[in-house]
């Protein structure tokens, strides 16, 4: 077992921030959860559009905050559900809406504004937190849990590595 990476990464453009979160949708294979969290206009959806393209979502399919809507689902390589929970009143909404029927669909899912429904999100959920350090530049730290499971999660701590991830203080 690995231990648990806690990192964070800079990036000065949204260019370098879309290539690296479309290489965390190449290593996905079904079963992660992400969860972001940020501000608005943090760049989460830009995090959840790159992340569908790499997972193989064409570039034909809009991906776009689904504020209104909730939930929508993306096919790709494998699915993509993508949940947005700024509009929700608890976490209780989400279970509503069957989120755990959702993370265990087979596919992976990433949720916008996460933190207001992290009491009901698996203990292998991939926490990603997005901070505007400037107009284009943004700060990203991620908390990658422990193990191997699913699988995922050991490309994505040696992918943070690769890109020069330091530990988050
Ligand atoms: N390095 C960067 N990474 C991501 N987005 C950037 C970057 N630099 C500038 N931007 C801009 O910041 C905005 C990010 O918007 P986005 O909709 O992704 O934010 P969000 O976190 O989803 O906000 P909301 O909570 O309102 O849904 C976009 O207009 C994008 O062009
Ligand atoms: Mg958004």
């Amino acid at each position: 077992m690995s231990a648990p990476l806690e990192v964070e990464l800079d990036f000065p453009s949204e260019d370098a921030l879309r290539g690296f979160a479309e290489e965390v949708g190449e290593r996905l294979g079904g079963g992660e959860v992400l969860a972001l969290s940020g501000p608005l206009g943090a760049g989460k959806t830009v995090f959840a559009q790159s992340l569908a393209r790499g997972a193989g979502v064409p570039a034909a399919t809009p991906v776009t905050s689904p504020t209104f809507v909730l939930h929508r689902r993306y096919a790709g390589r494998i699915a993509i559900e993508h949940l947005d929970a700024y509009r929700l009143r608890s976490a209780r909404d989400l279970e509503a809406l069957g989120i755990g029927e959702l993370i265990e669909g087979g596919g992976a899912t990433v949720i916008e504004w996460a933190d207001r429904v992290a009491e009901i999100l698996p203990a292998h959920t991939v926490w990603i937190e997005l901070d505007v350090t400037g107009p284009c530049s943004r700060r990203l730290r991620a908390r990658i849990p422990d193990g191997d499971r699913p699988p995922a999660l050991a490309r994505l701590r040696a992918l943070c590595v690769r890109h020069g991830a330091c530990p988050a203080p």
